[in-house]
This record gives structure tokens, C-alpha cells and sequence, in this order.
């Protein structure tokens, strides 16, 4: 198992390396680097993040790493390769039963918490569907454990202060290209409980700063929930919401790095506020119906939180916006457990 593993590592970092030289060397890279510099980025950045390309055809990867089908099946194992469902074995590509997942598209490596290259993100370079494509889980990919970027970020942060959590590839690569090198992303999947304790394994306050729109939003609030359970005493959390339209990468371009950074230290909220101004959107405080709901709608959520002082203070919030002395709040909180 664990030899399967080791020989699965190499070959991801073998896929690396042959992306890698496509993007400096392939006969079609030159509309890749073209499409980077568009969006911004300098060699220098690409060279960080390791960001290669997958050129057009179904077999190039196929051909550089797997002169064997055990070689091929290999690359299947790796999510690399797709095995053709009708294959005979006779047509197309010489025989081959597989051929390449990652084809016309610029690769994203993701990297372990070691640096170790574990799975792939392909993003097309213009406007086909899917955008973009992941490496499925393998035996050395998990996606809801790891967070695109955390190593880059651990490279260029001796301590990293905050991690600022985004939804994408390119957010976390335009924020570095301003030099905002802390931030992380989830790779296409929600913001759970692993990616929450993976992120506070190596920080203390996470920034959660999702897409201005309607999924972006949905975002930040499935993350708080997945967050409340790990707030521990001296962890923190904020939440910077983007106007309508805007993610991280278009804002970071529009505004310049100084000018974002300080739109996180002006505009970002602090968990409480962030979560009763979201509970409470569609609730008029000033009625005695609307107090109650709010009551109702926060104690599931506060109970998410472990006991200490973040407790307390949050239930403190909730008392001071409902008018609710705290002990009738626990009241509230028990009544609502046993009634789900
Ligand atoms: N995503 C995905 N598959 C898709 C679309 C999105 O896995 N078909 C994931 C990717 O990790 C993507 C993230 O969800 O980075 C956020 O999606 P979206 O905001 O739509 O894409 P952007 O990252 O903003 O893409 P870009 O700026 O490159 O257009
Ligand atoms: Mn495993
Ligand atoms: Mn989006
Ligand atoms: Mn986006
Ligand atoms: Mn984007």
C-alpha cells in the first residue's frame, strides 16, 4: 500500500514536470502564456505556483510517462489517465486503453502540507464547459483535506498571521501576484470541517473572502458552519464580502494590493457580526416576534461552539440584540436541541 503510494507521489511529480516543460516548450504554449499574462500574471508567479500545461491531443502525457500499460494503468491511479470505456485495444491511439484526463488546459498543481504534488486543477482557455476540471480522488488525493495554496503560502510566510480562504485557483495566484501570499482555496467542493482544522493547524485567524454572488455567498455561510465547532479559544475568524460580481482575482486587479489588503483590515467582519447580521437579514429586531426569531435561528449555531470564552461572548451578542438575559438564551438553546 504504502509502496503503491510512493510510486503514485513520483509519477504526479513526473506529470508536474512535463506540464511544466509544455508551457515553456510545446508548439501551443504560446496562447497559454498569452492567456496568463492576459490575466495578469508573471513568469515569475507561473514559476511559483508551478503552473504548467496540458497540450491539445489525447495522448501526450500517455506517451511521455507510460511506455507499459502497467505504466498506463499507473497514470489511472493516479487520475491522470481515463480509461476508454469501448476499449478493444485496436483503434485511435495505437493500441492505447487509456487516454490523457487533463488535455488543452493550463494545470494547477496542488500540493500536499509536505510540497509533495498530489492532484491536478485544468482550466480551459476560453469559454468551454467545464471550466474547470480536477483530479478525482486517488489513494494520495483527498480533496476535502486539503486546501489549494497552503504550501505556497507556508513557503513564503515564516508565521502566517491569517490565511485568507477564496473559492478559486486564480484568486489564490492573482493575490500573490499583488503579494498577498496567504491565501488559500477548497478545490471546487464546499469549506468543511478537515479544510477548517487543516487551515488552523497552521494559523490562528482565518478570513473567509467568497465570490460576490449568490454561490459565493451560500459559500461563506456553509463555512461558518463548518468553522463554529473548531473555535477554540485565541482562533478567530472574519468574513470579507466582495460586491456583487466581483471575486478576489478581479478585485485584486482592480484595487492593487495595498488598496485590498486594506479593504480586509477596514471592511472584513468579525464572526459575530457577520453571523447575526446574516441571521437576522430578513427580521425586524425592533418587533418582539423578530427578537424571538432571531433567538430561535442563533442557538442551533451557538451551540455549535465549544465551551470557552467565544461561547459566552456570543451568547452575551445574541442577549444584547434580543433583549434575552443569557440564562433564558441556554434555555432557548435546550429547547431547540430537544426539539430536533
Ligand atoms: N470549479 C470547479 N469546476 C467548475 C467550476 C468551478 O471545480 N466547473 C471550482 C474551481 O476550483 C474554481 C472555483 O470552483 O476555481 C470557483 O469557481 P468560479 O468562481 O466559477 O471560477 P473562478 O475561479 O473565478 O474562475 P476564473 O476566474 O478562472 O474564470
Ligand atoms: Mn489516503
Ligand atoms: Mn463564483
Ligand atoms: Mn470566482
Ligand atoms: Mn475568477
Amino acid at each position: 500500500r504504502q509502496r503503491e503510494s510512493q510510486s503514485l507521489y513520483q509519477l504526479t511529480e513526473k506529470a508536474a514536470e512535463f506540464y511544466r516543460a509544455q508551457l515553456r516548450s510545446h508548439p501551443a504554449a504560446g496562447n497559454a502564456v498569452a492567456y496568463l499574462r492576459n490575466r495578469g500574471l508573471s513568469g515569475e508567479i507561473a514559476r511559483d505556483f508551478d503552473i504548467g500545461l496540458a497540450p491539445p491531443g489525447w495522448d501526450n502525457l500517455l506517451n511521455a510517462l507510460a511506455d507499459t500499460s502497467e505504466k498506463a494503468d499507473q497514470l489511472e491511479q493516479a487520475g491522470l489517465a481515463i480509461r476508454r470505456q469501448d476499449s478493444d485495444g485496436s483503434t485511435k491511439s495505437g493500441g492505447r486503453h487509456h487516454y490523457d484526463r487533463f488535455r488543452n488546459r493550463i494545470i494547477f498543481p496542488i500540493r500536499d502540507q509536505r510540497g509533495r504534488t498530489i492532484a491536478f486543477g485544468g482550466r480551459v482557455l476560453g469559454d468551454e464547459k467545464p471550466k474547470y476540471l480536477n483530479s478525482p480522488e486517488t489513494p494520495i488525493f483527498h480533496k476535502s483535506r486539503e486546501l489549494y495554496g497552503l504550501w505556497e503560502a507556508r513557503q513564503a510566510n515564516r508565521n502566517l498571521e491569517r490565511l485568507i480562504v477564496v473559492e478559486g485557483y486564480m484568486d489564490v495566484v492573482a493575490l500573490a501576484q499583488f503579494d498577498i501570499r496567504c491565501a488559500v482555496a477548497t478545490l471546487g467542493t464546499a469549506c468543511g470541517e478537515d479544510h477548517i482544522q487543516l487551515a488552523f493547524r497552521h494559523t490562528s485567524e482565518l478570513l473567509f473572502c467568497f465570490d460576490g454572488d449568490r454561490a459565493g455567498r451560500a459559500a461563506a455561510r456553509r463555512a461558518l458552519e463548518s468553522a463554529l465547532p473548531n473555535m477554540q479559544d485565541g482562533r478567530s475568524l472574519r468574513f470579507l464580502l466582495l460586491p456583487e460580481g466581483e471575486d478576489p482575482d478581479t478585485l485584486v486587479r482592480q484595487l492593487g494590493g495595498e488598496r485590498f489588503q486594506q479593504l480586509i483590515e477596514e471592511q472584513s467582519l468579525p464572526l459575530e457580526d457577520f453571523l447575526f447580521d446574516l441571521l437576522s437579514e430578513d427580521i425586524n429586531l425592533q418587533t418582539m416576534d423578530g427578537r424571538a426569531r432571531l433567538s430561535k435561528l442563533a442557538a442551533p449555531l451557538l451551540d455549535l461552539l465549544p465551551a470557552g470564552v467565544y461561547r459566552q461572548l456570543m451568547l452575551q451578542q445574541l442577549a444584547s440584540r434580543t433583549g434575552l438575559d443569557k440564562d433564558t438564551l441556554q434555555e432557548v438553546i435546550r429547547a431547540e436541541k430537544a426539539r430536533t
